[in-house]
């Protein structure tokens, strides 16, 4: 590919900030200096921007404990998204996989690989994801059995079956759900079907993926070559 663009995809600037520096002398492929932005380079090539090596970086892949109040976008004018976040990363076209809403905390997947986002997303995938939450309201087995019938959230078709833990039951109960599907405010509709009210809600695992719980609300670390591998192997594990 062209070094511009080499370097562009690698975040190192816009294409014409990376033309400039490419045209003052400060790049070099294999040691040699290059000074036209439309040479060709190989992506397993050694390029270096004043002195720092840059390597091509095709899929990046990130655990983020997503904080409350940003939003799971790319961009917002006017809210800090969860790629705000990404000090590190190189690529521009990372993107959350699936949404979590603006209060809500907890696991979320940052990567540009489509391919898995939609294994992960697909609702023919039914794949688990596993939530805590505290809860307006008395949760009993009553509720258990609801969720595991699978309730009315005024949808054509009641949610799938979920599976509900009472962890503590009182004016706030604490809860753990896991659901198969990722409609539109789908927990808080589930609870809202019940008469109860979600007042705190974080995501735990996705499918094989759990949260590394020392990573504290805004933090984020790459996923390991285990987790991603467990992942691609259809993230059921
Ligand atoms: N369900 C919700 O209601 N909100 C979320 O952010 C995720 C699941």
């Amino acid at each position: 590919m062209r070094l511009d663009k080499y370097l562009c995809d690698m975040g190192i600037g816009t294409r014409s900030q990376v033309k400039e520096k490419i045209r003052k002398g400060l790049v070099t492929v294999e040691g040699a200096l290059v000074q036209r932005p439309e040479y060709q380079v190989g992506k397993e090539q050694q390029v270096h921007v004043e002195g720092v090596l840059v390597s091509y970086t095709e899929m990046e892949y990130y655990m983020l404990n997503k904080p409350a109040g940003c939003v799971s976008a790319r961009t917002d004018g006017k809210c800090q998204t969860v790629l705000d976040l990404i000090a590190s990363k190189k690529r521009k076209d990372l993107f959350p996989v699936g949404r979590l809403d603006k209060d809500t905390e907890g696991l979320l997947l940052i990567t540009n690989d489509g391919m898995l986002a939609h294994m992960l997303l697909s609702p023919r995938h039914h794949v688990d994801k596993t939530y805590e939450a505290k809860i307006r309201g008395r949760i009993t087995e009553e509720h258990v059995k609801l969720f595991g019938a699978g309730l009315d959230i005024g949808e054509e078709r009641p949610a799938l079956p979920a599976s509900l833990k009472i962890l503590a039951s009182g004016e706030v109960s604490e809860i753990q759900v896991t659901v198969q599907e990722g409609k539109y405010h789908q927990i808080k509709r589930m609870f809202q079907a019940v008469d109860c009210e979600v007042l705190y809600l974080k995501r735990l695992s996705m499918g094989s993926l759990k949260l590394d719980e020392r990573l504290t609300p805004g933090e984020y670390r790459p996923l390991t070559a285990d987790e991603l591998a467990v992942l691609q192997r259809g993230g059921l594990e």
